[in-house]
């Protein structure tokens, strides 16, 4: 069982954590080793895109777990079902997951992870939870609604909460990942469109119908075909 915050290297600002974190588990850091920062100047996010935050107010982290084992395979699913927990022992909140794993209170997102891998050798699990931004401080060119934790949460204990759940989640067995993870699916039964699926299936829409076993993201296409999303970005239709 990897536990999850020590050493820890902080820094008020970085380019990303994620990027101090991937160079210090290819130097050998130990797994648990946790890079944290006040601020990110190259702060990265899924699919190529930015991430920023206002100083101090969001949770920026990046764990490094090593080596990647096979019980390791839902990591990207496991992950965020440790920061539903966080958060949900910090603040009276109810989180979802959003396939494959922002984390969403009332359909706006407080989180994003970005995992980072070298298989088998080592990931880096980035988690950039927002805790204390307020409604106006977002960037205006948001693709999504966000929120943040609020009820007065600090990041410290956010930080503190997430590792705790970490250490329970990244060793989970896939089925008890799967079993979470759709008790807390956002898109179940919604109607969803998908671009960069890869696999034929480049885009389209259809109804979700929650994960397998392999962590995909099972869809019923309007045309009536059963498809499995393995990657790409996932939008809710709007009702
Ligand atoms: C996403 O939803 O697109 C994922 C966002 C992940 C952002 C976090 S913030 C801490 C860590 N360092 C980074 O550069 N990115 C992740």
């Amino acid at each position: 069982m990897t536990s999850f915050g020590r050493p820890r290297r902080h820094s008020a600002i970085v380019d990303s954590t994620n990027e101090r974190a991937r160079r210090l588990a290819i130097e050998g850091a130990p797994s648990g080793t946790v890079v944290t920062a006040g601020q990110q100047a190259a702060g990265r996010g899924r699919r190529g895109r930015a991430w920023s935050a206002p100083a101090g107010k969001a949770l920026l982290c990046s764990a490094i777990l090593a080596p990647l084992e096979r019980q390791h395979a839902l990591l990207p699913l496991a992950v965020p079902l440790a920061v539903c927990e966080a958060v949900e022992s910090l603040a009276r909140l109810e989180c979802q997951v959003k396939w494959p794993n922002d984390v969403w209170f009332e359909r706006r997102k407080l989180a994003g992870v970005l995992i980072e891998a070298q298989p088998p050798a080592w990931a880096v699990i980035g988690i950039g939870l927002n805790v204390a931004i307020e409604p106006g401080e977002f960037p205006g060119d948001l693709r999504q609604p966000a929120v943040s934790v609020g009820h007065g949460v600090d990041v410290e204990d956010a930080l503190t909460a997430v590792c705790e759940r970490l250490e329970t989640w990244v060793d989970a067995t896939p089925e008890r990942v799967v079993a979470e993870f759709t008790k807390r699916d956002a898109l179940a039964g919604r109607r969803i469109s998908w671009v960069g699926a890869g696999d034929g299936a480049q885009e389209g829409s259809g109804l979700a119908e929650g994960v397998d076993e392999r962590g995909n993201l099972k869809v019923l296409t309007d045309a009536g075909e059963p498809l499995s999303l393995g990657a790409g970005e996932v939008q809710l239709i709007a009702d």
